[in-house]
Formats: C-alpha cells, sequence, structure tokens
C-alpha cells in the first residue's frame, strides 16, 4: 500500500453548506448516542463530494467537531481508505487503477502506462487542463473481472488499452460511460459460457412477475436461462418501482396474487413437460420414482408446508406445482421418491438433512413441531432457501 499524505496545499477552512449540514445533522441522530462517531465515513464522504471531489484537512477537522473525535481519529479513517482523495483530483475523473495481483497479472501495468502517457506521469497530479487525475489503489474487489478501474462510484471492468483510451475520450467529451465490464460479459459470468451449474433452472423465482408464458417457452441454452433471469430481476424491480408509485396498494395486492398464480400454473406445466420427456439430472432416478401427486389440493385447501423447517415459501410453491399440497403426502414418500424429488428440484440432500419426513408425520397427526412453533409467517420468510439454493 502506498503512503497517503495530505496535500500540501490546503484551503482555510471548510463548511458544509447549509444543504448538506441539514443532511449531516439528521444523519448523526439516527446513532445511538455515544455513537455518532459512526458517522465518520458518510460525513467525509459528503464533505469530498461538496468539494470537488477531495477531503481537505479542514474538512477532517470539521467532520471531527461535528462528531466529538479527535482530529487524528478522522484523519487516520480518510488516510486509510482510498475511496478518499488526500489533494485535488481531475474535475472529469479520477483514475484509481487497481494493481493487485489478478490485476496486474492481467494487465493493469498498461493500463497504469496509458494513464501516465495521457494524463500525468505521476499519480496524483492532475492534467495540463485540470480535467484529469490518477493513483493505483489496492484490490476494488471486481478481481474476476481483472484488470479494472475505478472513476469516482463507478467501477469499469475487463479492460485492455484500447478499451482504456476509448473510456479516457468519453469521459473528457463529458460523456458517462457505462460502468462494468467492458466486453460482451454479463456481470461476472464466465467470458467463455458457464463451466458449472450447467443444468438449466427447474425451479421458478416467485418474485419474478413475468408472464406464464414466459416461463413456459423456458429459455433452452445455460446462458439464454441466466441472461433471462437476470433481465427477468431487473425488469420486476423497476415494474415494482412504478407499480409503487401509480397503483393503489390493493390492486397491488390482487396483481401480485394473480401474478404468483400464473407461475405456479406455469411451474406445473414446465415441471410436467420435462417429466414426460424423461429428462432428469440423474439417470439412476426414473420417473417411476414420482410419488403420488394430486392435480389439486383436496377440499381446494392445502396445508401450510412452510411449517416444515427448510421449505420456504419458493420452495412451497415448487412443491404445488409438482402435485404436493399436504403433510400427509409428504409423510408417506419412500427412498426412491425422495431421489426423485430431490432430482427434480436440484436441492439434493435437503429432506434428509432437515427431516422432513419425520416433520411431515408429525404434521399430518397433528402435532406441533419445534420449527412449526416458532413459525410467524407475517415476519419474513424464516424458512427460506438459504442461499445458493435452489
Ligand atoms: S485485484 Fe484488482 S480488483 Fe481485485
Amino acid at each position: 500500500m502506498s503512503v497517503r499524505r495530505i496535500a500540501q496545499e490546503q484551503p482555510e477552512k471548510f463548511e458544509f453548506n447549509a444543504e448538506n449540514m441539514i443532511w449531516a445533522e439528521e444523519l448523526i441522530k439516527k446513532y445511538p448516542v455515544g455513537k455518532e462517531r459512526s458517522a465518520v465515513i458518510p460525513l467525509l464522504w459528503r464533505a469530498q463530494e461538496q468539494n470537488d471531489g477531495w477531503t481537505s484537512e479542514p474538512a477532517m477537522r470539521k467532520v471531527a467537531d461535528l462528531l466529538g473525535m479527535a482530529y487524528i481519529r478522522v484523519y487516520e479513517v480518510a488516510t486509510f481508505y482510498t475511496m478518499f482523495q488526500l489533494s485535488p483530483v481531475g474535475k472529469k475523473a479520477h483514475v484509481q487503477v487497481c494493481g493487485t495481483t489478478p490485476c496486474m497479472l492481467r494487465g493493469s501495468k498498461e493500463l497504469i502506462e496509458i494513464c501516465k502517457k495521457r494524463i500525468s506521469k505521476t499519480p496524483h497530479t492532475l492534467s495540463e487542463d485540470g480535467d484529469f487525475s490518477w493513483e493505483e489503489v489496492e484490490c476494488l474487489g471486481a478481481c474476476v473481472n481483472a484488470p479494472m478501474i475505478q472513476i469516482f462510484k463507478d467501477t469499469y471492468e475487463d479492460l485492455d488499452e484500447k478499451a482504456l483510451e476509448d473510456l479516457l475520450d468519453a469521459f473528457a467529451k463529458g460523456e458517462q460511460p457505462k460502468p462494468g465490464p467492458q466486453i460482451e460479459r454479463t456481470l461476472s459470468c464466465p467470458e467463455s459460457g458457464l463451466t458449472t451449474l450447467t443444468d438449466v433452472p427447474d425451479y421458478v423465482p416467485l418474485n419474478l412477475s413475468s408472464s406464464a408464458s414466459d416461463v413456459a417457452e423456458a429459455p433452452v441454452s445455460q446462458e439464454e436461462a441466466s441472461g433471462e433471469i437476470l433481465t427477468a430481476v431487473s425488469s420486476v424491480a423497476t415494474e415494482e418501482k412504478t407499480t409503487e408509485k401509480n397503483e393503489a396498494s390493493s390492486k397491488e395486492n390482487s396483481s401480485a396474487d394473480k401474478s404468483s398464480d400464473d407461475l405456479k400454473s406455469a411451474a406445473a406445466t414446465a415441471l410436467s413437460e420435462k417429466s414426460s420427456e424423461g429428462k432428469t439430472a440423474d439417470d439412476t432416478v426414473s420417473d417411476e420414482d414420482r410419488p403420488e401427486y394430486l392435480d389439486g389440493p383436496r377440499d381446494g385447501n392445502g396445508d401450510d408446508l412452510k411449517m416444515i423447517k427448510g421449505v420456504g415459501p419458493k420452495l412451497e410453491a415448487t412443491l404445488n406445482a409438482l402435485g404436493f399440497y399436504h403433510f400427509d403426502q409428504i409423510a408417506s414418500w419412500t427412498r426412491e421418491n425422495i431421489a426423485w424429488v430431490d432430482n427434480s428440484l436440484s436441492f439434493k440432500g435437503r429432506i434428509d438433512r432437515e427431516n422432513w419426513l419425520e416433520q411431515a408425520k408429525k404434521l399430518a397427526s397433528g402435532e406441533e413441531t419445534e420449527f412449526s412453533k416458532r413459525a410467524n409467517y407475517d415476519d419474513a420468510p424464516k424458512n427460506d432457501a438459504p442461499k445458493g439454493d435452489k
């Protein structure tokens, strides 16, 4: 890590403008009495934003005074984190080039040469027109897309010399280039396509409000599958925002229920099509091992399968789509049935690990389990799938 020193030339003083002062006072109130100094990083950041992208020594003192901290404590924070600039930076871009091993092995030295050529020979020195500056920093957490740079709040990844030149040209023209990978890849997906988790996901994420026909017309390749899910997630986020603004809450609820029903029905169709094609992830599992299933819950009312530890809202919907609505159905599964369900839902081992059958037997006979006693479905789903599980 390079030595970070504050600039020799400093302004006389720093004051937050009126708007930022109100914001700072409100922010400090959010912390418990005696813990206000936890606000040091957001306050320094706001000071830096107000001060043309760099944190002056008077700004550090101002933040320390607001938080009742010793000046040296704020100085330590500001000089430790490379997000805080200790001298003036370029008006259009301050380029932070990651020089840590993965980025170095993938070409960060060449990127630094471009910065030296186009901006200034030494780091933390303004270009002649004052528009650019650069520095080398430690890992910025995007190693998978190395080499990369950060400009203000955004990262630009998968760079080579030409890509960096193009970016600098765009900033020079006052444009805002698209952050993220600068090659044809989605986020941090492998450049050459998927190499693991290559089976097309056969679960239906309930949060996606895509239509039933979207799900039925499932993507055929792995890349299409992941791309489609990402697109759907992003469009759902946008839709949800718009809906929040424009629709009354009752209308929202009704639309969400409909969407959920659509997805359940689409999941059933997709799973049944898959089953009829005899496709399974494990060839040792046959469709003959499929447990007895129902076309719908008996008397129109299924059991609350979320009472089983390990079953969250998503898994419950998928189990329903497979024709399982009641505790006694699950309680009666044989080893072969368990293998079939495991195989069909791509969450191998959880049925045994969480002992679903024992839980289901108790619940089917009207007994409570330790988990069902604690369950409270008005809260966020405690029983949801662990990270990484489908
Ligand atoms: S090594 Fe460059 S982002 Fe991690």
